[in-house]
């Protein structure tokens, strides 16, 4: 699980969003020039690992893979409800701990939400530079509305709000990250993540879930992503879940974050249009019932 010139790839893994997640893989290996070269390491706090297990490499018998145990206990203290109550499952957390929880051994890593396909070479992805010390690179939105995402007691706070001080700070979604994983653990990053989130506990800064520390601490300093890495929003918005349309310009990845996700919308026989581009990587798709 070491190798240097593998690309290392991190998914969170469990029984609700199985159906995701080996979508996803599904769509990473159907895309890449040299899926023999990509390793991945799956992070689950399923007591019933062996499960896991057996449902991938039953699906997948040549993946190389690992599965660590996540104990949420920790994430789950430091939780502070958000608008949307999946957000608040500590699993959704793991991300912050990938610099412990993968083999030191692992230099840099892909990191992917269960909710998204690729339609394109993962290596690629895994090959951006990551520049001027960057820990993380991602696609940046600097049009979106970064006010938005914390509250005004964060604002205006001088002491929280001089965080952004001097930093041209943009939104950037954590469901698609490439992270240099020896720098994280140089400069202590799960540490400083974790501290917003005891903040957030004292006070409330912000209202979403595991996003909003990724952007204390690294908002305006993080490496650039081309845009087609990361078609968000796919699964409509956090109160309603309406359907969403892809941004302008090419796609290499499509991401169903936000409320609605595309085998629920399917099995409801309620698709948006876009989940069609979804239901090709379906594996687990549940079975056609007559009745009912
Ligand atoms: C950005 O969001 C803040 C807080 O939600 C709001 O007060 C402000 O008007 C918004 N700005 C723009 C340009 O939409």
């Amino acid at each position: 699980m070491c190798s240097p010139q593998a690309v290392h790839v991190a998914m969170t893994l469990d029984a609700v969003y199985l159906r995701g997640s080996m979508a996803a893989i599904f769509s990473v290996l159907q895309h890449s020039s040299c899926p023999q070269n990509i390793l991945f390491h799956f992070i689950s706090s399923s007591t019933d690992i062996n499960h896991l297990h057996d449902t991938i490499s039953h699906s997948f018998p040549f993946l190389k893979f690992q599965i660590y145990h996540f104990d949420g206990t920790a994430a789950a203290g430091l939780i502070s409800t958000s608008i949307r109550s999946a957000l608040d499952c500590p699993l959704n957390y793991a991300r912050n701990y990938l610099a412990d929880l993968l083999p030191s051994c692992v230099k840099k890593v892909v990191y992917l939400d269960s909710d998204l396909v690729l339609v394109d070479d993962i290596a690629k992805l895994a090959g951006t530079p990551l520049d001027n010390h960057a820990v993380l690179a991602a696609p940046e939105y600097c049009n979106a509305n970064f006010t938005s995402y914390f509250t005004p007691s964060f604002w205006s706070n001088p002491t929280l709000s001089y965080t952004f001080a001097g930093r041209n700070a943009c939104y950037f979604n954590t469901g698609v990250m490439v992270i240099d994983l020896e720098r994280w653990r140089e400069g202590e990053y799960t540490r400083k993540i974790t501290e917003w989130m005891e903040l957030q506990k004292r006070m409330r800064i912000y209202e979403l879930g595991s996003l909003p520390p990724f952007l204390l601490v690294f908002a305006g300093n993080i490496a650039p992503v081309d845009h087609r890495w990361n078609q968000h929003g796919l699964g409509g918005d956090n109160y309603r879940g309406l359907c969403r349309d892809l941004h302008p310009g090419p796609v290499s990845l499509l991401h169903w974050s936000g409320k609605g996700k595309p085998w629920v919308r399917l099995d409801a026989n309620r698709p948006c249009p876009l989940d069609a581009l979804w239901a090709p990587y379906d594996l687990l798709r549940t079975p056609f019932s007559l009745e009912s």
